[in-house]
């Protein structure tokens, strides 16, 4: 009779090799839901027996919601970089210097270099033990758990001669697919883009929450073994018995023995690299003997036996014909370069950033330079350079970044410690006009239907509306004498409108678009203080007293409601009967009954959902948090509840209470 021990190692295995097969091998040999339905069993049956415990069950890839600060580990082998070269020269005086240094044959091996986050992990009997980011090379942050959701990093190695003990370092990386959807979904949601896939990748890694890092699907290559008990000589040759344990080596990897195919190898993947599907910004060249690479050991920063040769970024050579200056919602200045159009990676490119003042006095541009234009892997080309031969015929007036606002005039200002200009004629500068009025009626805060940016500069324009609050005033004949509106969707803006009225207050507080106020903070806010006015009057300790709000967050609510105009709009949004306290609702549902208590929250419930109790517990000031610990003040428990659960609960002397007595409690 198979045991419940046996089960569960069963489908572990099969979890870890169908993993493998997936994600390494990219060859599944079951479907999805098969997967899901074996991971299912063995959640259960761990949640059942806790006694079979295993930090590297495949389960444990899902993640967890428990917050934490990463631990600095020191590095057992520093974690050093590579030279950089960029030319063919320079490649072949590496050559010449290992070839003298050794002075006998020698083998390459040539890999493409990864441009993600590097990453050392450390096995012990086959087993994933620690997963440290590169930090100053000298010590980094342990980021295992947000390393064993990605699913190509194998938690428990494939057969058996593996050394007992070794690292393995390579790139987690952000395969273009995925970065790509982030975007598009950080695009219809109006939040600011990723730069490139190395950035998001780097920044996942250090996402607090594990299951936010698994829904982001990240990879991992594995490019580089250490360890006392490697099983061969050969840098390839491991790579290759590495891949046998279940690690993701890329297949692009391969061994040269002169230096005209190192050179084929370079040429090759300078055109195919666009086809793979994740980035990569050069070639890494490395002896292959092991003991050859002892032989040319290191310098203080990067060994000897191994070099990195960069691709070119794709550049072009154009003119820069103006600089204009862009207003953004909060008055933040952007300098464009307006250049003749060129192409540039399969893109004409008539525009680039120049970020701010310091790079545009750094780069001493004069209008008529001939400037050079790369697409590096952001998404904004920018200028690296200038032509100075070209100017030697021309020499046209040099840029000197605007010292008023070009949209309204107002003398620039530049904040301390701030690269960036700003306007800081919040109330009166159309583009941060605009700007706020578009805000107020996203989705997130008042999500006023039927009304968009274009139509916000149409009203603006149209001399219709000139702040928030002048949205109230607008009649369905006003907006259907305009150009391309209709009598349906004019009205059906004024009923958008009409609407908003009932947009509860902490949503208002969101909408208003405060510098440094966002959802979270406007919750707080809200709840805090009530109504608008003892908002509006709130002093400076008041502010800093809320949890969460510090001093940055309370100047600029104070900065917001010191301005005239700002305090009249709010009171004629009063008058138009927007929701400027909390509703009698809310208030009347809040106590404080379960201040400084921490609860979790476990089972199914039959009265309430889960999301209720959640929102009841923070309505009468508790916190609702996702694991017991000797702070838990109490365990609100549904049936089937897990037994792992309550065990630890047992083992912590926390008390357990139903539904009934919670809302006994509270009533
Ligand atoms: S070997 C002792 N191989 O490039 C050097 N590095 O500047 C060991 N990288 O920090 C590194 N692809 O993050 C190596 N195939 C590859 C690589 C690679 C990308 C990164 C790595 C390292 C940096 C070196």
């Amino acid at each position: 009779m198979t045991t419940v021990k046996d089960r569960i190692e069963e489908l572990r295995n099969a979890l870890h090799r169908h993993n493998h097969n997936y994600y390494v091998l990219n060859q599944p040999e079951i479907s999805d839901r098969e997967f899901d339905e074996m991971m299912h069993e063995l959640q259960r049956l761990e949640e059942e027996h806790p006694e079979f415990k295993d930090e590297n069950s495949p389960s444990m890839r899902v993640g967890s919601d428990i917050n934490k600060n990463f631990t600095q580990v020191a590095h057992k082998y520093p974690m050093l970089s590579l030279g950089n070269t960029y030319s063919e020269g320079e490649v072949t005086d590496f050559y010449e210097r290992v070839r003298k240094a050794l002075n006998e044959e020698f083998e390459i091996c040539c890999e493409i270099k990864f441009d993600g986050t590097s990453i050392s992990l450390t096995y012990e009997d086959g087993k994933l033990i620690r997963a440290v980011t590169r930090g100053d090379g000298e010590k980094g942050d342990d980021v295992t758990d947000n390393v064993k959701t990605i699913r190509s990093i194998p938690l428990k190695l494939h057969g058996d001669n593996y050394p007992s003990s070794f690292e393995i370092r390579g790139e987690i990386l952000m395969p273009w697919s995925v970065f790509d959807e982030l975007n598009r979904e950080r695009e219809m949601r109006e939040e600011p883009l990723l730069a490139n896939p190395r950035n998001a990748a780097s920044g996942t890694l250090k996402l607090q929450n594990s299951s936010t890092v698994a829904s982001r699907k990240l990879d991992a290559y594995l490019y580089y073994l250490l360890g006392e008990n490697l099983p061969f000589d050969g840098h390839y040759e491991n790579l290759q018995a590495a891949a046998s344990w279940g690690f993701k080596i890329s297949d692009t990897t391969k061994k040269c023995s002169t230096l005209s195919e190192v050179f084929d190898y370079i040429n090759y993947w300078n055109i195919e690299r666009k086809n793979l599907p994740v980035a990569t910004d050069g070639i890494v060249l490395k002896v292959n003997s092991l003991r050859q690479q002892r032989n040319l050991g290191f310098t203080a920063k990067s060994p000897r036996w191994a070099i990195a040769y960069k691709f070119q970024a794709e550049r072009a050579l154009t003119r820069l014909n103006t600089v204009s200056y862009q207003v953004g919602r909060t008055g933040a200045i952007t300098p464009v370069a307006n250049l003749e159009p060129v192409q540039l990676s399969g893109t004409v490119v008539k525009r680039a950033s120049l970020h701010n003042a310091d790079i545009i006095d750094g780069l001493d541009l004069h209008i008529g330079d001939m400037v050079y234009v790369e697409k590096g892997g952001e998404i904004i080309p920018k200028i690296t350079g200038v032509d100075m031969e070209s100017r030697e015929f021309m020499l046209g007036e040099k840029v000197h970044f605007i010292t008023n606002c070009p949209e309204c005039g107002s003398k620039l200002i530049r904040y301390e410690g701030e690269a960036a200009h700003y306007c800081p004629n919040e109330t009166a500068c159309p583009p941060q006009i605009k700007g706020k009025i578009e805000h107020y009626i996203s989705r997130r805060a008042m999500n006023i239907d039927g009304l968009g940016p274009e139509t916000v500069d149409l009203f603006y324009n149209e001399g219709l509306i000139s702040n928030v609050a002048d949205l109230y005033l607008l009649k369905a004949t006003d907006i259907e004498n305009l150009e391309g509106k209709k009598e349906k969707s004019a009205n059906k803006i004024v009923v958008g409108i009409e609407q908003s009225k009932n947009v509860p207050f902490e949503r208002v507080i969101f909408a208003l678009g405060i510098r440094f106020v966002g959802e979270t903070v406007a919750k707080k806010l809200a709840k805090a203080f009530g109504t608008i006015e003892n908002l509006e009057n709130a002093s400076f300790e008041a502010l800093i007293a809320v949890d969460e709000i510090g001093e940055r967050i309370a100047n600029s609510i104070i900065a917001y409601f010191a301005n005239e105009a700002n305090r009249t709009m709010v009171e004629r949004l009063k008058t138009y009967g927007l929701q400027l306290q909390q509703s009698e609702e809310d208030l009347s549902n809040r106590t404080d009954k379960l201040v400084g208590k921490s609860i979790v929250i476990s089972g199914v419930f039959a009265r309430h959902s889960r999301e209720e109790y959640k929102e009841m517990i923070e309505r009468n000031g508790g916190k609702n948090v996702g694991s017991i610990s000797a702070k838990t003040s109490f365990i609100l428990a549904g049936d089937n509840m897990g037994p792992s659960k309550l065990e630890k609960a047992q083992k912590l002397g926390v008390s357990i209470i139903n539904e009934d007595d919670f809302l006994a409690m509270l009533s």
